[in-house]
Order: C-alpha cells, then structure tokens, then sequence
C-alpha cells in the first residue's frame, strides 16, 4: 500500500492475553523502517519548539517511543516501569488495567521539582496507566506539559478521563 498511515502498520490480535480482548499490536509499526520514522515524527509534532526537560515513558512501549521522542525534543528520559524493577527508593502507584490490576513506580529523585514532562505510551485505553504514571509525575513536583499516545481507544474512555484532568491529549489514529 502506497503512504501508509501510523494506524495501517498496527496489526490486531484476537483474544490476547484474554478471550474478547482485540489486542492492538504496535511491533509491526515499530518494525518498519518508515512506520517508526512517521510515528516519533507525529508524536513529537505538537511539541516542537516547546521546552521539555524530560519525556517520561511507560513501561513497556513508552520505553521505545519516549527514548526516540526524548532524543529528537534533545530532552531527557525518564522510566516509570511495573513494580520491582528500580533499584533506588521509588514512589508507587496502584492502578485498574483492561484486564486486571498492577502497580507502577518512578525513583523520587527521576526529575527536579517545575521540571516540564511530556509523558508517551504506546496505547490509551481505559487511562488507568496514564492516571498511575501522572500522579506519579505530580508527586514529583513535574509540571506536565502533554500526553502523547500512537493509539486512542475511545471506547473505553481514557481520553475523557485524561482530558477531565486538563490533560492536554495527543494521539496519532483510534480503534473501536
Ligand atoms: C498496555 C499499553 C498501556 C496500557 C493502556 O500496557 O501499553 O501501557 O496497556 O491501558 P489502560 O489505558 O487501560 O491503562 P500493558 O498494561 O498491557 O503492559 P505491557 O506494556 O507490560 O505490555
Ligand atoms: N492495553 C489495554 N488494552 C489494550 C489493547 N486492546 N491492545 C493493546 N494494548 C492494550
């Protein structure tokens, strides 16, 4: 297919990691050489010209979209990864996934209090995570500057609930 857009590279998975879940796959998208060209590209799109000390990703995909974004905004990089895996005094956060529950952690010296996040993901969905990862940020002091995500699933709410905080959204295509 000719000009391919972000959402054409995600393939779906039936039934993963449960019955009924329509898992939207982004390993196909980061595989392709153009397809993670276009997508950092877009994530960083709106905040081009804007200051940000530190792009915070979470754990797993963020990880891969937030150094990438991180090194084109020429800002730092922060984890805020699942509970267990920092080996310095954290904060941590209990959160409601799609399927089940789980807890993320960020050390309490990632970042300088006023310091100016940008926080990336792969996918929202319910916004459980993104609510987890920005309490998280709030504890330390960050003020964040947006959200950004490669896949909106509105169905399921997460950008209501984000944009109810005042959270200024980003995201680059939607599912149903
Ligand atoms: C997925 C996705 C987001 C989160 C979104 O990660 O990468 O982080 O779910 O769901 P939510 O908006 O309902 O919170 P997952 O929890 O599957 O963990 P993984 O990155 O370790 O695979
Ligand atoms: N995280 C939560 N729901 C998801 C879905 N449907 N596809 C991929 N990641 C998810």
């Amino acid at each position: 297919m000719q000009n391919k857009t972000v959402r054409d590279y995600i393939r779906t998975i039936p039934d993963f990691p449960h019955k009924g879940i329509l898992f939207r796959d982004v390993t196909t998208l980061f595989a392709d050489a153009r397809g993670m060209r276009l997508c950092v590209d877009q994530l960083v799109a709106p905040f081009t010209g804007e200051k940000i000390d530190v792009v915070a990703g979470l754990e797993a995909r963020g990880f891969i979209l937030g150094g990438a974004v991180a090194h084109q905004l020429g800002s730092g990089f922060v984890p805020i990864r699942k509970k267990g895996k920092l080996p310095a005094a954290t904060h941590e956060q209990e959160y409601a996934l799609e399927y089940g529950t789980a807890t993320v952690e960020v050390h309490r010296d990632a970042l300088q209090p006023g310091a100016r996040v940008l926080m990336v993901d792969d996918l929202l969905a319910t916004g459980g995570t993104a609510k987890a990862g920005i309490a998280l940020l709030e504890r330390l002091g960050a003020e964040i500057i947006g959200c950004a995500f490669v896949v909106d699933l509105p169905d399921l709410g997460g950008r209501a609930v984000l944009e109810d905080m005042g959270m200024p959204i980003h995201t680059l295509c939607d599912f149903d």
